[in-house]
């Protein structure tokens, strides 16, 4: 009986953590599992500046980051739909079809590096790809500082935080990244679960686990994030087959050996951020764990076994972050308009 209130209170001290996130910075490790399983409870963000993270919070939303005026980083990584597009592939500059699929920006700070073939190390270096990505926002770092120069109410921001006179891309790419730090989403019923609350799940989501564990899923997705620890080949056991050309982490290392090897996808809020795999070709789960069980495995799942599974993966959805949508500053006469179909 007092060990059940002992875990109780675990995991309560956990969610008012997590509530607090956005409005003081924590401190890290304080709440640890008591079940020992490869899937640890997400720790809720520690050490953020609060001032880049609310400068980046606007970055993040800002569609004047984009060659167009038209697209923010919010358009593909959108935080109301788990912070993805839910498409198949993305949607660049002028309605361009993008190369690949949108991972979602929650949880990303846990990833070994980013991006499917891990060519950016960390999320500072990734958050200047896309504004320069003729693909997606199709600008320029030199053009961006322009604008943002424009707005007096960013220039005044920006000193206040950075403290420098210039406004330069690694303050821009450094807020954003402070920013996609807080974008964690703890206390989800899988983690209630590892912290000892007992009826945080039900029988058929324990199964569901238990098969995940025991066909051998864990390999590959486990730790904090069910995922982004490292590189792993996609068609194991049989071959993918797609029509998308994308080689994985060959790409970044030259090596033939990294050839479809993509960086093993977080499976936290996996619920959301649909449809599923580098090419978006999977449509529900259901039909991402059958390609898993049988190009990873070798294992065919049967439908009963699918939907234990299905359930189990639906645990992992978490606090969502409490977004209050950032009022951005307005522009100047000086600042460029939108000009989305590049007249
Ligand atoms: C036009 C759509 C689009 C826009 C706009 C966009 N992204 Fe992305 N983002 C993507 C796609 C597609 C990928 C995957 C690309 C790849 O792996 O080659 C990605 C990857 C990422 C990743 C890596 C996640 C992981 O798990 O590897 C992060 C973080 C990210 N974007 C943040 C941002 C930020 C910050 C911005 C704004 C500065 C932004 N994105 C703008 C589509 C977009
Ligand atoms: C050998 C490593 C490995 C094993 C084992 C493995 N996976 Fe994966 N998983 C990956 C990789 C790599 C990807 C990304 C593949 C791609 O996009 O081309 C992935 C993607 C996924 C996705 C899609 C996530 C997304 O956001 O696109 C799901 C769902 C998934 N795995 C579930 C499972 C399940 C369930 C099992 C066990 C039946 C499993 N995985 C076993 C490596 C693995």
């Amino acid at each position: 009986m007092k060990k059940q209130i002992l875990l109780a209170s675990l995991a309560s001290a956990l969610a008012l953590t997590g509530i607090s996130l956005h409005a003081t910075s924590t401190t890290e490790g304080a709440v640890s599992p008591i079940r020992d399983e490869p899937i640890l409870p997400i720790k809720p963000a520690a050490n953020i500046n609060l001032g880049m993270v609310e400068l980046g919070k606007k970055l993040f939303f800002d569609p004047r980051l984009s060659k167009s005026g038209f697209i923010s980083c919010n358009s593909c990584h959108n935080l109301s739909m788990g912070g993805s597009d839910n498409l198949p592939t993305s949607i660049g500059d002028r309605w361009q079809q993008g190369p690949i699929n949108s991972p979602t920006v929650l949880n990303s700070s846990l990833n070994i590096a980013q991006f499917w073939d891990g060519r950016a190390a960390d999320l500072k270096e990734q958050a200047g790809g896309p504004i320069a990505n003729p693909m997606e926002m199709a600008f320029s770092h030199t053009l961006t500082i322009e604008v943002l120069e424009t707005i007096p109410a960013y220039v005044r921001e920006f000193r206040q935080v950075f403290g420098k006179n210039k406004i330069d891309i690694d303050q821009v790419t450094a807020a954003i990244a402070e920013f996609e730090k807080t974008l964690v989403t703890p206390n989800s019923r899988f983690d209630q679960w590892l912290l000892g609350k007992e009826d945080a799940i039900t029988q058929e989501e324990k199964e569901g686990y238990a098969l995940f564990k025991d066909s051998g899923c864990t390999a590959c997705h486990y730790g904090e994030a069910v995922g982004g620890t490292s590189f792993q080949k996609m068609g194991l056991i049989e071959p993918y087959k797609t029509d998308n050309p994308a080689e994985g982490r060959s790409a970044v290392t030259g090596k033939d050996a990294d050839r479809f090897n993509f960086k093993v996808p977080t499976l936290r809020n996996v619920e959301l951020t649909y449809p599923y795999f580098h090419d978006g070709a999977a449509k529900t789960l259901a039909e991402a764990n059958d390609i898993m069980g049988r190009l990873q495995l070798g294992k065919k799942f049967t439908p009963e076994e699918n939907a234990k599974i299905v359930a189990f993966l639906k645990t992992l959805t978490g606090d969502q972050p409490m977004i209050l949508m950032p009022i951005l500053p307005p522009s100047s006469d000086k600042t460029p308009r939108p000009n989305p179909f590049g007249k």
